[in-house]
């Protein structure tokens, strides 16, 4: 039977993805402590969790206003930690939960990427994972010493060569490469050990690579492009996808669309894990579960909205009255986020500031699932059989408590049905996948179909 693939969705931030829940009183509140994440990442291992994964954003929200003073007043997001640092402390705490961090093609060079995952892998066991993304803001860019952040489109073609780079050297050792034979004094075989001279129009990088391959040959590829672009590109490389799917028929569809993309790759789509983003809110009953949603709704506040909004649109929206409407040309000037763009203009042609708050839903919980843990598996069975997912990413109302409830209340019962395993698989994050070691240089033959 078809299993379910569940990720938490973390942040190493001051809140979770809900910029108000550190306002929840169960909200801990030293989220930069190890403590704090080696809580979490037991929590997740006890509920047989194939990953924790971290976001990340290379800059505060201060798009609004050009200023971080509301941003910090009102804790949207401000902390934000290095991620990979974050989850090594989680690795240490856990032995089989898959460890996955959010890092930017935009401003890194590959070779630094390449090497902070192999090592991070090696580390963890083979657990690690790595969630490609491409900047999208200038508050990012001009942390990174740049003007502004790079067009849309363009970006995706800078990342293809960063994944080309960064995959070409964790090929860079053969399997079989060490010998350590100390008697004749061979360390490594020369001919097995491979420099990529990697040269495109981008980036350049030469190598021989210095990480041998790990456990599990090399760490997963997460991605969560949305615009057409972006979905190319996460055909070409995710293993596990992460999406939003406004609605069950939208996400059947897309799903299905999706899955054939990644055929148009020439690979396999069964083994590309595509997770939908949901925030359940659940308790021992119906009523408590009420309760509990009814404090977590009351968080969030108008700034917090128009904060996040101008940082993932790269608009500032204190440029405009609340019921003022967008022109076209303002529209078009939003270089971020652009399905948030496209999914409120989608309802409303020329949307004010009041109708992109109330549409997009930005600074509110993301798809929340309200009910007991039969209530709640209920949903997820529906979208699973459907199918429009193979799996879920849970987003936290607030943390550590939005985990240990799912895992107390939801885990046993998706059990209960067959629909998600009771242990681990294996040692590796691939192995608990069902995914099998990558052969060197196997990604190569993927090859963009003729249109
Ligand atoms: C669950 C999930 C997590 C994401 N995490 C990040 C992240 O950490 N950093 C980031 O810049 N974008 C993140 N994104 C955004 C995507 O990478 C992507 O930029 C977005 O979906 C827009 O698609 P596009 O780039 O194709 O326009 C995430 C998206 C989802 C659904």
């Amino acid at each position: 039977m078809r299993q379910m693939v569940l990720v938490g969705f973390l942040q190493a931030q001051n809140c979770t993805n809900l910029a108000s829940s550190w306002r929840h009183p169960a909200s801990r509140t030293d989220s930069w402590s190890p403590d704090f994440y080696r809580h979490i990442g037991r929590v997740l291992e006890a509920g047989k969790f194939h990953l924790g994964f971290f976001d990340d954003r290379l800059s505060m929200p201060d798009m609004y206003g050009r200023d971080h003073a509301h941003t910090v007043a009102h804790g949207i997001r401000c902390v934000k930690l290095d991620a990979v640092t974050v989850l090594t402390v989680m690795a240490m705490a856990t032995e089989r939960l898959g460890l996955g961090a959010t890092y930017s093609t935009s401003y890194y060079e590959p070779f630094h990427v390449a090497r902070v995952f192999a090592t991070l892998d090696l580390m963890s066991g083979g657990r690690a994972a790595w969630n490609v993304v491409t900047s999208l803001n200038d508050g990012e860019a001009q942390n990174m010493g740049r003007d502004e952040v790079i067009g849309h489109d363009l970006r995706y073609d800078r990342a293809d060569e960063f994944m080309e780079v960064v995959l070409g050297h964790w090929d860079a050792w053969e399997d079989d490469a060490i010998v350590q034979d100390k008697a004749t004094g061979l360390f490594a075989r020369p001919q097995q050990v491979h420099r990529l001279d990697y040269q495109g129009r981008f980036l350049r990088s030469r190598g021989p690579f210095t990480v041998p391959r790990s456990a599990q040959g090399h760490p997963v590829i997460i991605q969560a492009g949305a615009s057409g672009r972006g979905k190319r590109f996460g055909a070409r490389w995710g293993e596990i996808i992460f999406v939003i799917y406004p609605n069950l028929d939208a996400g059947k569809r897309d799903y299905a669309e999706f899955k054939a993309e990644v055929a148009g790759f020439g690979r396999d789509p069964a083994a590309v894990t595509i997770a939908h983003l949901v925030s359940p809110v659940t308790a021992a009953t119906t009523a408590e579960a009420e309760d509990k949603w009814a404090e977590i709704d009351k968080l969030p506040l108008e700034i917090d909205a128009l904060s996040l909004l101008s940082e993932a649109l790269n608009f500032d929206f204190a440029n405009k009255a609340m019921d003022e409407p967008f022109s076209e040309q303002e529209l078009e000037r939003m270089s971020g986020l652009q399905g948030i763009r496209d999914r409120v203009v989608a309802v409303k042609k020329n949307p004010t500031v009041r109708d992109f708050i109330r549409i997009s839903g930005r600074g509110r919980v993301q798809n929340p699932i309200v009910g007991d843990g039969n209530q709640v598996a209920d949903r997820l069975e529906q979208w699973f059989a459907a199918p429009a997912c193979d799996g879920f990413v849970i987003s936290a109302t607030h943390v550590p408590g939005a985990y240990e409830d799912f895992v107390r209340f939801v885990v046993p019962e998706l059990q209960r049905r067959g629909l998600f395993r009771k242990d681990f698989a294996g040692a590796t994050l691939r192995q608990n996948l069902g995914l099998p070691v990558p052969t060197v240089g196997a990604w190569r033959a993927r090859r963009a179909p003729v249109a």
